[in-house]
């Protein structure tokens, strides 16, 4: 099954301007072709990255969306329809600092996901075991609890216009990797889920990994056959680190 390879790369709160720009600059001039590259900067420098991505084929991501449809009273959040109005294409929807610092549930990341497909937006579900979870043997549990809120409430066809990222919270900015092959195992796991749904759908779904993805460890993830690329944190801030991945992902393609 061919499935394009994509890298995305998650600020989070970090940046400003000049180095928005900086980062921006050596990102555009060198990002390898044929492979989908995703910036998901602070919201409110995302109009000044998309000036800065005008005629590059770079697409971006909110970090988080409102849960709320309607334009109203709902201080501090951004809505699907406003990232869809300055032309952003995904948002990434239940990350785990999201989960654990501001109590998202799996039923508000639910419709956080209907609220994007409203108006065209991919959202990037994240999923993925705490370590406690993980040593009780309870991964596989966690991380088809959380998927299946999202395909219960909006609909597996949901997934045809998605991206799934398997991160486990154990592995997010401490530098422990899942080893590629217990991130396989998770992602076929989470492929072989979906397949129970629609087995189309299942095959398309890119599935990308995250959790302390660096260029010395990228390549090794990449060749595992369920893992379509990587969503990462830390090493995005770095235009070479980040890079380096990108053409890691590029390497990895067959053909
Ligand atoms: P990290 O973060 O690459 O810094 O571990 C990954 C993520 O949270 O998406």
């Amino acid at each position: 099954m061919y499935r394009k390879k994509i890298v995305a790369g998650n600020w989070k709160m970090n940046g400003s301007v000049t180095k928005n720009v900086q980062l921006v600059s050596a990102l555009t001039q060198s990002a390898p072709d044929n492979i989908e590259i995703i910036l998901a900067p602070p919201a409110l420098y995302l109009s000044g990255v998309k000036a800065q991505l005008m005629g590059s084929s770079i697409a971006l991501a909110g970090q988080n969306v409102a849960a709320e449809g309607q334009a109203g009273a709902y201080t501090g959040e951004i809505s699907a329809q406003m990232f869809a109005d300055i032309g952003v294409s995904y948002a990434i929807v239940g990350h785990s600092e999201r989960r654990q610092y501001y109590a998202e549930t799996d039923s508000l990341v639910a419709k956080k996901c209907l609220r994007l497909r409203e108006q065209g937006l991919k959202p990037i579900i994240c999923v993925g075991e705490s370590l406690a979870e993980r040593e009780s043997g309870q991964a596989e549990a966690v991380v088809s609890r959380q998927l299946k809120a999202v395909i219960d409430y909006c609909g597996v066809e949901l997934l045809a216009d998605a991206i799934l990222a398997y991160e486990p919270v154990w592995a997010i900015g401490t530098g422990k990797t899942a080893t590629p092959h217990d991130a396989q195992a998770i992602h076929a796991f989470l492929r072989q889920l979906v397949t129970i749904y629609d087995k189309n759908i299942a095959n398309y779904l890119p599935i990308l990994y995250g959790g302390s993805v660096k260029a010395d460890n990228a390549a090794s993830l990449f060749s595992m056959p369920d893992i379509d690329g990587a969503l990462v944190g830390g090493a995005s801030l770095v235009a070479q680190d980040f890079l380096a991945i990108c053409h890691a992902a590029k390497a990895s393609m067959v053909g």
